[in-house]
């Protein structure tokens, strides 16, 4: 059966790519973003009447909620939510500010529970959906000039993972995606966000914008071949709490799995030795 999609930062890269293998999949698609143009722009060679296009920034409590009932007045129900708005503040968390931090925080974390919050109440009264929140490697595996960053999707995981538990009984089930590098625009100088301040201790190695720059553009995943998985992703009964995207970002979760696992069994006395008698 046709689903209908409600996607978050749809004009360009991932949401973009998830939009078309929805669009090509026979599914309906409401496309989210800041700006309608940027939007229809992106998804212009799939235009037709399966797609509507809803002005939202994620940040806005009220513009979550108007854009979903917005979604539910043309198409009259919400199967899959694609939580995916995003961009990345990179630099040594010593050199961000704490309202650059919140500013992160405000799309990437609090973006997605205001769209949460307002499409549970649509699937809870339909017993049945799915949630796909893009959270990154970044939010598996901590790494250098990616403490804001790693927060927001560390806080997205733990996030989706607790509601999860708690809506499993209305038929709505939640999966995390974890993509490694995939090629869009999240490091093009217009969207990623650098730390304004240096520290001469940290500069010793290069700036972090010399250091990231170059990734933007090699990047090696293709966001149409996500898009396609997560249609896949959306059909399963079962669909995984976690996906992985990209063997770049398998190469690192999975080693990081078997150390943790290795430094629990080593450290298993001193973990257990705080247990009280009573
Ligand atoms: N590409 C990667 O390597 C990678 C890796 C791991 C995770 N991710 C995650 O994948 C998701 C999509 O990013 P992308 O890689 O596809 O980058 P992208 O091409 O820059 O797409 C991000 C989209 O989010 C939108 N957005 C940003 N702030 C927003 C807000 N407040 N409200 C609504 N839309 C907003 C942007 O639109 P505007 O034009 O309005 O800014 C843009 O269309 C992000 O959550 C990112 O963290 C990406």
């Amino acid at each position: 059966m046709s689903k209908v999609w409600f996607i978050t930062g749809a004009g360009s890269g991932i949401g973009a790519g998830i939009a078309r293998a929805a669009l090509l999949a026979g599914d309906r698609v409401v496309a989210t973003g800041r700006s309608l143009d940027k939007v229809r722009n992106a998804l212009n060679d799939v235009a037709s009447e399966n797609v509507t296009f809803i002005r939202l920034d994620v940040a806005d409590e009220a513009q979550a909620k108007a854009a979903v009932e917005e979604a539910v007045k043309k198409f009259g129900r919400i199967d899959v939510l694609v939580n995916n708005a995003g961009y990345s503040l990179l630099g040594n968390f010593e050199e961000l500010t704490t309202e650059e931090i919140e500013r992160q925080f405000a799309t990437n974390f609090y973006g997605v529970m205001f769209v949460m919050r307002a499409a549970l109440p649509v699937m809870r009264e339909q017993r049945s959906g799915r949630i796909i929140n893009i959270s990154s490697l970044a939010g598996a595996v901590g790494f250098k000039h990616c403490a804001a960053y790693a927060a927001t999707k560390f806080a997205l995981e733990g996030l989706s993972l607790s509601v999860a538990a708690e809506v499993e009984p209305f038929g709505i089930k939640i999966t995390i995606v974890e993509p490694g590098f995939f090629r869009t625009d999240l490091l093009d100088a217009r969207n990623v966000r650098w730390g304004n301040s240096v520290i001469e201790d940290y500069a010793a190695e290069g700036s972090v914008e010399e250091i990231w720059s170059p990734y933007d553009g090699t990047q090696s995943g293709d966001p149409a071949k996500l898009g396609e998985v997560l249609v896949k992703i959306a059909g399963m009964e079962n669909p995984p709490k976690r996906l992985i995207a990209g063997s770049d970002a398998l190469a690192v979760v999975q080693p990081d799995l078997e150390a943790r696992l290795q430094e629990i069994r080593a450290h298993e006395e001193l973990s257990s030795s705080t247990d009280g008698s009573f």
